[in-house]
C-alpha cells in the first residue's frame, strides 16, 4: 500500500498547480462585483471533491453564496469527520502594496520558507488550507486508506460573517451529523513548533457615524464655532480606552472568563520571542492592556480596535473644510462567555451616551459571533496531537488564537460536536494583508498530517466504545 510521503512526492507538482488554479479566481465575498467569481470558485471546489473521491457532491443554494457539500461513506458504524473550510477570500486592498498581483499566484522563496511559498490572496486563508483536506482525501480514497466516513462543508461567506452557513446549518442538522468537526483555518507557532488551536475569540463589528452641521462648511468661517464631527469622533474613540488600555465601556468586562494563575503559567510556556515579534513588525515597543503579556493580550483578553476611519477631504493637496459627517468601523474581539449581541448593545448605549451636544451619533452593527474553547482531553484533540507527533516528531502545544471563526460556536450548539482546529499557517504568512502566502512545506505537511488524524480518531473512537 502506498504511503503518504511517496504519494506526496509523486503528486506534489500537481498539488501545487491545482491550488494555483484555484487561487486565480478572485472569490471576494465582500465585493458584489465579484459575484460570478465567487460562484465559479464553488463549482471548482465541487469538481475537486468529485475527483478526490466523494460519492456525492452538491452545490447547496442559500440566500447568499452556495455551500459545497460532499460526502464519502465507508461504513455507517464508523465515525464521521465533518471538514469545514471557506472558499471566499478577503479583498486584496491595498493593491499597490503587493509585490505581484493578488490573483496571479507566484512561487517565491522567503527566509521562513526556503522551499518556496505561494503568494496570492487566499493562499493561506483559506483556499490553501482547505485544499490540503481535499488532497488528503484524494490520497485516502485512491489508496484505499480512508478509515471512516467523511463530510465536507465549504462555504463562501466566512469573510463576511457566515450568514448563509448559519441558515444552512440550522436547517440541515441530520445531513451534517458527525462525530467531530475538523478545520484548517488557523495557524501554528512555527515550522518546528507545532501547535493546535484550542480557542478562538468572538467578535462584534460595528460602524459608527457622527453627524454635525447639515452640510460641509468653510473651516475658516465656521471653525471653532460648531462641533467638528471628525474632531468629536476621534475624541470619542480615544475615550474608549483608559490610561491602562482598559476598555471603558461600562459592563464590557463583566462576563470575561478569568484564567487562573496556573493556566496563565501554562500559557507562558509556549515559545515566544518578544524581540523577534517586534522585529517582524518593525516596531520598537509592544502596546496593550496593562498587566498582561503580548500572548495574553491577543488571545485571552478582549480588545477594541478601529479598523477604518474616514470623513472630510482626503484627496490631493489641501481643502479647508469641516465635514458634515465622520465615520469609523470598529471591531471588538471577545473572549468566551462574553455575549456578542450584548456587547454590541453595551457599545451602542455607551457610544450614544458620550456624544457631546451639537452632533448626532448612529451605530450600525455589522456581524459578530461567539468565542470558542475546546478541551484538550477529547478524543479529537488526542487524535490530532498524535497525528502531529508522527509528522513533526514533537507533541503539539495547545494554543488559544486571537482570530475568530464565529461559526464554530454555532456548530457546537446546532450539531453538538467539538471542533478541532488543525492550522498550518504562520503568523508571518500575512493573511488579510498584501503579499499573503502559504509555504509549500506547510501545505504538504498538512496533507501528510491530516490522514493520520482520521486514523487515530477512528482508532480512539473504537476504544472508547
Ligand atoms: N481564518 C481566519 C481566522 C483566524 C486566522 C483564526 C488565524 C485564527 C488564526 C478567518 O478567515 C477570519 O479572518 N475571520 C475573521 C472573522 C470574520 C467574521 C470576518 C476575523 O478573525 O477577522
Ligand atoms: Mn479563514
Ligand atoms: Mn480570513
Amino acid at each position: 500500500m502506498q504511503n503518504i510521503n511517496s504519494y506526496i512526492q509523486e503528486h506534489k507538482n500537481r498539488f501545487i498547480n491545482e491550488l494555483i488554479t484555484l487561487l486565480k479566481i478572485p472569490s471576494i465575498s465582500a465585493d458584489s462585483a465579484y459575484e460570478k467569481d465567487v460562484i465559479k470558485t464553488a463549482d471548482e471546489i465541487k469538481k475537486s471533491l468529485e475527483k478526490a473521491g466523494c460519492d456525492l457532491v452538491e452545490i447547496c443554494l442559500t440566500p447568499g453564496y452556495p455551500i459545497v457539500y460532499g460526502e464519502k461513506n465507508v461504513d455507517p458504524n464508523l465515525p464521521t469527520v465533518l471538514v469545514y473550510g471557506h472558499y471566499d477570500v478577503q479583498p486584496p486592498d491595498p493593491i499597490d502594496l503587493w509585490d505581484s498581483p493578488p490573483f496571479e499566484p507566484v512561487v517565491k522563496k522567503t527566509e521562513t520558507h526556503p522551499e518556496g511559498a505561494i503568494f496570492a490572496r487566499g493562499a493561506c486563508d483559506d483556499k490553501g488550507q482547505l485544499y490540503m483536506h481535499i488532497k488528503a482525501l484524494e490520497f485516502m480514497t485512491k489508496t484505499n486508506q480512508l478509515p471512516c466516513n467523511v463530510k465536507f462543508m465549504i462555504e463562501g461567506e466566512e469573510e463576511v460573517g457566515s450568514k448563509s452557513l448559519s441558515w444552512f446549518v440550522e436547517r440541515n442538522q441530520d445531513k451534517l451529523a458527525n462525530d467531530v468537526i475538523l478545520i484548517s483555518d488557523t495557524g501554528m507557532i512555527a515550522k518546528d513548533v507545532p501547535s493546535i488551536t484550542t480557542g478562538l475569540r468572538g467578535l462584534s463589528y460595528v460602524e459608527v457615524e457622527v453627524t454635525g452641521p447639515n452640510r460641509d462648511l468653510h473651516s475658516g468661517l465656521y471653525g471653532g464655532a460648531v462641533a467638528n464631527p471628525i474632531n468629536v469622533l476621534t475624541k470619542m474613540i480615544a475615550s474608549l480606552h483608559d490610561e491602562n488600555n482598559h476598555i471603558t465601556i461600562p459592563g464590557f468586562y463583566d462576563k470575561v472568563e478569568v484564567l487562573s494563575n496556573e493556566e496563565r503559567k501554562e500559557m507562558a510556556k509556549a515559545p515566544f520571542s518578544i524581540d523577534a515579534y517586534k522585529k517582524s513588525l518593525d516596531i520598537e515597543a509592544v502596546y496593550g492592556e496593562e498587566g498582561y503579556t503580548t500572548n495574553e493580550r491577543n488571545s485571552i483578553r478582549p480588545t477594541l480596535d478601529v479598523n477604518g476611519i474616514w470623513g472630510g477631504y482626503t484627496g490631493e493637496g489641501a481643502k479647508t473644510v469641516i465635514a458634515s459627517k465622520a465615520y469609523a468601523k470598529i471591531s471588538m474581539r471577545l473572549v468566551p462567555n462574553q455575549e456578542w449581541k450584548e456587547i454590541t448593545q453595551l457599545f451602542t448605549n455607551h457610544f450614544e451616551s458620550i456624544a457631546p451636544d451639537g452632533v448626532t451619533v448612529r451605530v450600525t452593527p455589522h456581524h459578530g459571533g461567539q468565542g470558542y474553547v475546546t478541551p484538550v482531553d477529547s478524543i479529537g484533540y488526542q487524535a490530532a496531537s498524535k497525528a502531529y507527533k508522527d509528522t513533526f516528531g514533537k507533541t503539539p502545544i495547545p494554543q488559544r488564537s486571537g482570530g475568530s471563526i464565529p461559526i464554530v460556536s454555532l456548530f457546537e450548539k446546532e450539531l453538538k460536536s467539538k471542533t478541532i482546529l488543525m492550522g498550518f499557517g504562520l503568523d508571518s504568512d500575512a493573511i488579510h494583508s498584501p503579499n499573503e502566502h502559504f509555504g509549500i512545506w506547510n501545505y504538504l505537511k498538512g496533507i501528510e498530517t491530516i490522514p493520520l488524524f482520521y486514523k487515530y480518531f477512528t482508532a480512539l473512537n473504537k476504544k472508547s466504545k
